[in-house]
């Protein structure tokens, strides 16, 4: 029987993790496994639920979003008997080693699964970028840029007609996304889950943007933070009702993890699954696959859940700075 190791995507898809999956494939091939797709996750692997990947099965995933061996969250597989019966099916199928692509609840499972004896590695992927051991996780990228149309187009109507447009993203408790979409998309305000806001800042930032004769004021509001984005549009609405400048709120939610991949997500895939394979060909597990400094490394998966993430104030500032 050739040599064989599984690939599941966990959690919430994210646009790369096709073109991870192809990488893992023909990268696993190349270097002598068979490689099994486990179909939703660890739900799917709880059933058994796998099929080998042929490099022409994966054909053509490159530029496709969501992940076509499709995704889940498992309670099942969160408990001990659960992680068991995983290890039982890995054992079934002969998978030698296994790649995980997900966040951070995802390897917290990788981690379970290694404690019983599994061969692990994760590639982090998740739109969020809340895994600090990596700067960039799959999907990141692409989401962003979403996001960043979104902005621009809300630009448009919102200079159109003079109003305040609060947009809501994605990230769960982690501000990345927004930050970031603050500086790319030149918001006039951003509110994260790690910065707390001056009470009346939205009002005085508002104020200030009016009076430099602004046709618009955007705020992006992380997911999470407080105030949230339909308090910051009541804020807002209130501020400006007696001179009728009015507010409206977008929540871009699930478009955010859709669409086809960025070319950087495209690459990073690319990168991090064919490392992926390395370190299960050269014995290295229990590791995170990670992007640093221009470089796919790897670190272990406990160091990955305990990394902390870098403190923001300088791009907060900055976002500030180039608001004016
Ligand atoms: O973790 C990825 C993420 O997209 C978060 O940003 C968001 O809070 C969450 O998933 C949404 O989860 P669901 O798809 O289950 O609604």
């Amino acid at each position: 029987m050739p040599r064989r190791i599984g690939v599941l995507c966990s959690g919430g898809d994210a646009p790369g993790m096709n073109a991870c999956v192809r990488a893992v494939v023909r990268a696993g091939h190349a270097a002598g496994f068979e490689v099994l797709g486990v179909k939703r996750g660890y739900a799917g692997l709880l059933d058994g639920d796998a099929e080998a990947l042929s490099s022409r099965a994966v054909g053509g995933l490159l530029r496709h979003g969501g992940t076509e061996i499709m995704t889940a969250r498992s309670a099942q597989f969160m408990t001990e008997a659960g992680q068991r019966q995983a290890i039982q099916r890995m054992q079934e199928l002969g998978m030698e080693g296994l790649v995980v692509l997900g966040g951070d609840g995802s390897t917290r499972g990788a981690i379970a699964l290694k404690d019983l004896g599994a061969h692990v590695v994760v590639i982090p992927a998740t739109i969020d970028n809340d895994m600090a051991a990596t700067e960039m996780s799959l999907g990141v990228d692409t989401a962003l840029n979403t996001i960043i149309d979104a902005v621009d187009k809300i630009k448009d109507t919102a200079s159109s007609l003079q109003r305040g447009f609060v947009v809501e993203v994605m990230g769960r408790n982690c501000g990345y996304l927004a930050l970031m979409a603050a500086i790319a998309g030149g918001a006039e305000l951003v509110v994260l889950p790690e910065i707390p806001l001056e009470p009346d800042r939205i009002t005085r930032e508002l104020e200030d943007a009016l009076s430099r004769g602004k046709p618009h004021f955007i705020v992006i509001v992380a997911e999470g933070a407080k105030p949230t984005a339909a308090e910051v549009a009541e804020i807002i609405g209130q501020a400006g009702a007696d001179r009728e400048y009015q507010a409206r709120l977008t929540v871009l939610g699930h478009v955010q993890r859709g669409g086809t991949p960025s070319a950087f997500d495209r690459l990073l895939a690319s990168r991090m699954g064919a490392h992926a394979v390395e370190l299960l060909a050269s014995g290295q597990h229990g590791r995170m696959v990670v992007w640093r400094q221009g470089r796919v490394a790897s670190c272990t998966l406990e160091e990955a859940l305990e990394a902390k993430r870098p403190d923001w104030h300088d791009l907060y500032a900055l976002a500030d700075v180039l608001s004016s």
